[in-house]
């Protein structure tokens, strides 16, 4: 049984702490963004469709139709998406997730969230190479998580009364090339990723004891050691000092890297405001804020 139009949805997410060092093994706490969201919707075609597996989207989709046995079936599809790519949001696991809903719910099938997460993950390893997880499972969770790879993840009671700025630099991050710079000085690097690892989980002890001033600083912290890995870029570098200057807790830039968003720590909504207000005049694209 078919469905004229088969629809998934799905929400992107934003790192607080641990990028990078996360591939290593260390924890990482990540925020869903769940106004943030891209559809998927799959129609009846003429054609099969012809899959580009250097394409992450084609890749997800072609996961869902092989678990399905349908990959000759022919289907075409289109995304809407309000989470822009490339930047750090977990526009490629969401992508992913929304289009293997939408492939299950053209066929009838319900889809469990563990083969959601399996099914994405592949998808994940065309985009990312080494794919840690944590994108999938974060877009996949409707609260914070911390997340170890190989391990597990957890819910983190976000409640601290704050404002998380975050930022667009307009610059494509590219979070396979980051994650293989890192890999690439791996020796160098790996005290780095230890330091970023004991960040993490500093910040969580500061989230549990509803700390923002010194979760703040934790960010600033990492922002310091994801600069000497080598994946921020000037652009992130200038955002993060302006939104210091303009008074917020704490700044980094999320994600991948070489590119992508940066956040901030705000202690009021009028703050973010402020902060949001001085990032679009210092060259940010989109900002937006969410409540912590
Ligand atoms: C990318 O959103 C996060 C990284 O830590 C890579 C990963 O976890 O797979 C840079």
């Amino acid at each position: 049984m078919t469905k004229k139009i088969g629809v998934g949805k799905a929400h992107s997410k934003i790192i607080l702490m641990g990028e990078h060092s996360v591939v290593y093994g260390y924890p990482a706490i990540a925020i869903p963004l769940k106004t943030i969201e891209v559809e998927c919707y799959i129609y009846p075609s003429d054609h099969s469709i012809i899959f580009d597996f250097d394409d992450t989207l084609s890749t997800a989709i072609y996961a869902a139709l092989d678990y399905l046995g349908k990959t000759q079936v022919a289907i075409s599809y289109d995304i809407r998406s309000e989470v822009p790519q490339k930047r750090g949001m977990g526009s490629s696991a969401a992508v992913s997730i929304a289009a293997i809903r939408a492939v299950f719910d053209y066929f009838q099938q319900s889809v469990s969230d563990e083969l959601l997460e399996v099914l994405v993950n592949q998808a994940e390893i065309i985009a990312h190479t080494n794919p840690s997880g944590l994108d999938a499972k974060t877009c996949l969770s409707d609260e914070a998580i911390k997340f170890i790879r190989n391990v597990g993840f957890e819910a983190i009671d976000l409640n601290l009364n704050a404002y998380l700025v975050i930022a667009d630099t307009g610059v494509h991050g590219n979070t396979r090339e980051a994650v293989d710079k890192v890999a690439a000085s791996e020796i160098d690097n790996l005290p780095f990723l230890s330091q970023l690892g004991l960040l993490t989980e500093q910040a969580e002890q500061q989230i549990i004891a509803k700390d923002c001033q010194g979760l703040g600083q934790s960010m600033t912290a990492a922002h310091a050691f994801l600069q000497k890995i080598g994946v921020s870029l000037e652009k992130s570098d200038h955002l993060v000092s302006s939104a210091l200057e303009e008074g917020a807790l704490g700044a980094k830039m999320s994600g991948g890297g070489l590119g992508g968003c940066m956040i901030a720590l705000a202690e009021t909504e009028n703050q973010a405001h402020k902060i949001t207000d001085r990032l679009r005049k210092e060259g940010a694209v989109n900002t937006w804020i969410q409540k912590l």
